[in-house]
C-alpha cells in the first residue's frame, strides 16, 4: 500500500534530501521528501514493515516527528534538458525535482517504471507539468513500453540520436530500486551523460554520527555525502548493486 502524507510545516528542503520520520515508541526511519513548497511538506511511502504499517494507519492529528532535511540534493543549471528516471516511491522525489527544475526554465523527459500499471506512481502529477514529456514502462506491458524504464530511455536516446556534440539530455537524475540505478549508471557511462543517483543505506542518526550508512570502500556516509551522488562517485562504490548492510552492519546481497 502506498500513502502520501502532508505536514503543515516547511523545512526548506531541496529535491533529493530526506527526513527522519519518527513514530513515538516504534521507530524512526528515513524517507525522501516528496515536496516542500515553503508551506507544506509531503512524504510518499510504502507500508512494508512495523513502522511504516503503523504510520500508514495514523490519522490527521496523530503525533509524528520529522527531523531534517538531511543529505545532498539534485543539482542542475537553468534551462537544461533533464532526464528523470523513477522507480517505485522514487517517483515522489523525482516529482519534487521536476517542480523545482521547471522553475529554473528546465525541460524534462520523465521515465516512470513499475512491475505493472497499478504500481505506477505520480503519473497524474507528471502529466500535469509543463515542459515535460512523460515515458511510461511496465515489466509486463500493462501500460506503456514493455520492459524496464531504462531500456525505454536507451531506445529514446537512440531515436533522438543523442551525441556529445548534439546532446538530447544534459543530465540524468534517478531514484528507485538499486538494480534500476545500476542500469542507469551503465546507461549514463555508455551515452556519456552525467548522472546523479539517489542511494539508500540503513540510516540511524541521519547526520553523520553513527557510521551506519558508510559504503565500501570509500567510507563516505550516505546520509551526508549522499543520498544523491554523481555517477563518478557511484562507480567507485564497490558494494553498489552488490550488497548493503543492515542495522547491525551485517551484509545482505541484493
Ligand atoms: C535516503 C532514504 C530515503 C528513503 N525514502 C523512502 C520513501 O520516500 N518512501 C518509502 O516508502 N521508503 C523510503 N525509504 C525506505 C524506508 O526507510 C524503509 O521502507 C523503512 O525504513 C521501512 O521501515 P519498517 O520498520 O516499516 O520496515 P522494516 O521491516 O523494519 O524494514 C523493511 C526494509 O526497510 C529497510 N529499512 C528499515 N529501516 C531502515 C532504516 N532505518 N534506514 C534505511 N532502510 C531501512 C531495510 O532494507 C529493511 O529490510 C528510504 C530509505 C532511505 C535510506
Ligand atoms: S545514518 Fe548515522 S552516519 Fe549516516
Amino acid at each position: 500500500m502506498v500513502q502520501t502524507f502532508t505536514f503543515d510545516v516547511t523545512l526548506g528542503a531541496k529535491p533529493g534530501q530526506f527526513v527522519m520520520v519518527w513514530v513515538p515508541g516504534i521507530d524512526e526511519v528515513p524517507m525522501s521528501i516528496a515536496s516542500d513548497n515553503g508551506k507544506q511538506l509531503k512524504i510518499t511511502f510504502f507500508a512494508v514493515g512495523d513502522m511504516t504499517r503503523i504510520l500508514a494507519a495514523m490519522k490527521k492529528g496523530d503525533l509524528v516527528g520529522l527531523r531534517g532535511p538531511f543529505g545532498t540534493h539534485y543539482r542542475w543549471k537553468p534551462k537544461q534538458h533533464l532526464a528523470l528516471v523513477a522507480g517505485g516511491y522514487g517517483a515522489a522525489p523525482m516529482y519534487f525535482a521536476a517542480l523545482e527544475a521547471i522553475k529554473d526554465g528546465c525541460t524534462l523527459e520523465v521515465f516512470v517504471g513499475a512491475r505493472s500499471s497499478e504500481h505506477l506512481l505520480y503519473l497524474k502529477e507528471f502529466k500535469s507539468l509543463p515542459k515535460t514529456t512523460l515515458h511510461v514502462a511496465t515489466d509486463n506491458g500493462s501500460k506503456g513500453f514493455q520492459g524496464f524504464n531504462v531500456q525505454n530511455f536507451d531506445a529514446v536516446l537512440k531515436d533522438k540520436k543523442h551525441s556529445k556534440t548534439k546532446p538530447f539530455v544534459h543530465q540524468i537524475f534517478a531514484c528507485g530500486p538499486e538494480r534500476m540505478l545500476v542500469s542507469v549508471s551503465a546507461l549514463s557511462a555508455k551515452w556519456k551523460i552525467p548522472s546523479q543517483l539517489s542511494l539508500e543505506r540503513y540510516m540511524k542518526c541521519g547526520y553523520g554520527l553513527c557510521g551506519n550508512c558508510v559504503v565500501d570502500p570509500l567510507g563516505i556516509r550516505l546520509c551526508i555525502d549522499g543520498p544523491v551522488v554523481s555517477n563518478d562517485v557511484c562507480k567507485k562504490i564497490t558494494e553498489f548493486g552488490v550488497y548493503h548492510r543492515d542495522a547491525i552492519g551485517k551484509k545482505h546481497t541484493f
